[in-house]
């Protein structure tokens, strides 16, 4: 049985399943901006991918896989809608995938005037 459980893991370990983000494919980052407002992804996670409070989380350096990321479009985990590949294509979803990657991550609250005149520390 140990045997076995070993062998399964050394071909997992193997299997192209586990390095997904190798696979994704090439995409345009300006081509998936311009997708991410078109196709109103902006409208629940935020301009910029950032996330907002009530409506979708931060996408913004995601770390989900490209695979994992196509299939949430596809077959969604509850409130988003989903996305079939007639409304956006998988090269568009590569695209938008390589943008919402391509945002920078967060910057420290010293670094936001805005919010160092408001007492942040
Ligand atoms: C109507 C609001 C809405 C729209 C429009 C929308 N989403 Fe979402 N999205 C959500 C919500 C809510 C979640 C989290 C719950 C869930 O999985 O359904 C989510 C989750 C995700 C996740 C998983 C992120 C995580 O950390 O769980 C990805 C990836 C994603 N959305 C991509 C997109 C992309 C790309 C678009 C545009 C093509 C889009 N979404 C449009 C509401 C939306």
């Amino acid at each position: 049985m140990r045997i076995l459980s070993l062998a399964i893991l050394a071909a997992l370990v193997a299997s192209p399943a586990l390095s997904q983000d190798a696979k994704a494919p090439a995409g345009d980052i300006k081509n998936g901006e311009k997708h991410f407002i078109s196709d109103g992804c902006y409208q629940c996670h935020g301009v910029g991918a950032n996330g907002a409070a009530l409506t979708g989380p931060r996408l913004a350096r995601t770390e989900y896989p490209y695979e994992a990321f196509i299939n949430q479009l596809r077959h969604p985990g509850s409130d988003m809608p989903p996305y079939e590949a007639s409304i956006v294509p998988d090269q568009v979803v590569a695209d938008i995938y390589a943008y919402v990657k391509s945002r920078p991550d967060y910057k420290p609250a010293k670094d936001i005037p805005l919010l160092m005149g408001m007492g942040a520390r």
